[in-house]
């Protein structure tokens, strides 16, 4: 794997690469990198001849009191972890690279509206943060095709939308979630939790698994439509474990706004406080 610092030096290569008809498979992260970034590095693989990484702990999507300085950089492992994948090209820039002209004056994406609600409520400015850094990734890399996790649901829901509203010529795979065995999803921010944590927080899966099989109807029974009772249920299980939920709510898949009776297309999105971090978790159904 060849890794690179700059933008130009990276352009150089991946120019080469277009030259001789290859296609570009890119996987943005922010390293830390754990099963559930591999399995998308594979996919990207499956999808491209050429299989891009970065490695960039965005400030611009960090807030004020937020944990962009504690976010874990393991970069010599994650190097490794890349190497054992057979990923061809990891682009490593530092911040000077990518906000030459700082981050006060850097111009921004906004997706509007739907980058308000969920995690946008309780993280102002962070989806500008990232849809910002993904277009600068996206007109850096220029790849065929960019592999996001299912995980952050609304991150790429919101993605999607930027490259629909402003045609990027990108095609978007959302890759499932990665689990660990007793359903937690994994994330970088998993390494924050208390062990007494650690025991209960696969919990916020089951009560998220609980919704769906509460509005798809379980052993005969037809599926209920009354969501904010269910929104309501949900988040007093939350308590009872003695979290603090951020949010949970039963929403349209494609828009993140309050499901309708109707929509066929649902998403669950959870998110909960524990001591030392927030943790997100979605479930998606079809209704017939
Ligand atoms: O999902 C992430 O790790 C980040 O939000 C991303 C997409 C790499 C942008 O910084």
């Amino acid at each position: 794997m060849q890794v690179y610092h700059t933008v130009a030096a990276l352009r150089d290569c991946l120019n080469a690469e277009r030259a001789q008809g290859r296609s570009v498979a890119f996987v943005p992260t922010m390293g830390n990198l754990h099963e559930g970034h591999l399995q998308l590095v594979r996919l990207a693989r499956q999808h491209c001849d050429v299989v891009v990484v970065s490695i960039f702990v965005n400030p611009l999507q960090f807030g004020l009191n937020e944990d962009w300085e504690q976010y874990p950089r393991t970069t010599e492992d994650d190097i490794k972890k890349l190497e054992s994948e057979a990923c061809d090209y990891l682009f490593h820039p530092d911040e000077k690279e990518i906000y030459p002209n700082g981050m006060a004056d850097q111009a921004r994406v906004v997706v509007p509206t739907m980058t308000d609600i969920h995690c946008g409520a309780s993280r102002p400015g962070h989806f500008e943060g990232v849809t910002t850094v993904v277009t600068k990734l996206f007109n850096i890399v220029q790849p065929d095709k960019a592999i996001f996790g299912i995980k952050d649901f609304q991150q790429l829901a919101v993605i999607r939308r930027m490259v629909e509203d402003l045609c990027v010529p990108v095609d978007i795979i959302g890759a499932e979630i990665a689990r660990d065995h007793d359903g937690l999803a994994l994330s970088s921010r998993n390494s924050f939790l208390a062990p007494d944590e650690r025991l209960k927080v696969n919990h916020l899966y089951e009560i998220l698994c609980w919704c769906r099989d509460q509005i798809s109807g379980q052993n005969g029974q037809a599926g209920r439509r009354d969501f904010a009772a269910i929104e309501a249920s949900a988040t007093q299980q939350i308590a009872e474990l003695g979290f603090r939920s951020d949010y949970l709510s039963v929403c349209n898949a494609k828009t993140l706004e309050p499901a309708a009776h109707d929509d066929k297309d649902i998403v669950i999105l959870g998110a909960m406080y524990t001591s030392g971090a927030r943790l997100i978790d979605n479930v998606t159904l079809t209704l017939k």
